[in-house]
């Protein structure tokens, strides 16, 4: 069970003392949402960030791409230290090509799933990816509310990795992850919990051990 506070909803102001007091409380990634105001009506922050980011903490850098011709920016966030790159399906026409790209990069390949897309849109790429992650909200935003219906995708790719041996890929959820939320995704087959506004809701040490304590029972 992996851990994965966004920097989202960190302090930007003070953004190394978050990302050192999340590794520090015991998270196993940092998850980095990087939004192009076009593939999502938000802007964040793109590779400049990561590289940022890389000198001053230890943690697996789990980069979410919410870009559009992501295949352009594979080689920026491989050069300013990316440890994942997580890629949408809706995104690019060339989601195999992107894959190769990222492996080619020697960075894990992740492949997202919006909550309208069905996990048909990604069945070839299964055998290539490190991750797979379910958004259990529209992405663009933090702190919006999980939708529930989304553990029936998550519950049939646990299903597929436990039936294929040729399947390694993690299950990422994304989104609305809470006290309330977490354990069914847990139960649901889901292994790295990106939360963000509940890592900063409240003392991080504290979020983040209630969080591995409902996921790991
Ligand atoms: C939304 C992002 C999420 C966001 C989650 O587009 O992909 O990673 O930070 O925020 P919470 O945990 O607040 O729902
Ligand atoms: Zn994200």
């Amino acid at each position: 069970m992996k851990l994965a506070p966004s920097i989202l909803s960190a302090d930007f102001m003070n953004l190394e003392h978050d990302v050192k007091m999340v590794e520090q409380a015991g998270a196993d990634y940092l998850h980095v949402d990087i939004m192009d105001g076009q593939f999502v009506p938000n802007i964040t922050f793109g590779p400049g960030m990561v590289a940022a980011l890389r000198p001053i903490t230890k943690l697996t850098l789990d980069c979410h791409l919410m870009i559009v011709e992501p295949e352009r920016y594979v080689a920026d966030f491989a050069k300013a230290g990316a440890d994942i790159l997580t890629v949408h399906v809706e995104s690019t026409p060339h989601i195999y090509r992107v894959i190769q790209q990222i492996k080619a990069a020697n960075i894990q390949a992740g492949v997202v799933l919006n909550p309208g897309t069905p996990l048909e849109a990604i069945k070839n790429v299964l055998p290539m990816v490190d991750q797979v992650l379910v958004m259990t909200v529209n992405p663009g935003f933090g702190g919006q509310s999980f939708l529930p219906d989304m553990l029936t995708k998550v519950k049939r790719l646990d299903q597929l990795r436990q039936t294929n041996e040729n399947y390694h890929f993690n299950i990422e959820v994304d989104g609305g992850v809470n006290e309330q939320t977490a354990t069914a995704c847990a139960q649901a087959g889901a292994n790295v919990f990106v939360a963000g506004s509940y890592t900063f809701a409240g003392e991080p040490a504290r979020q983040l051990a209630t969080l591995r304590h409902l996921v790991t029972k």
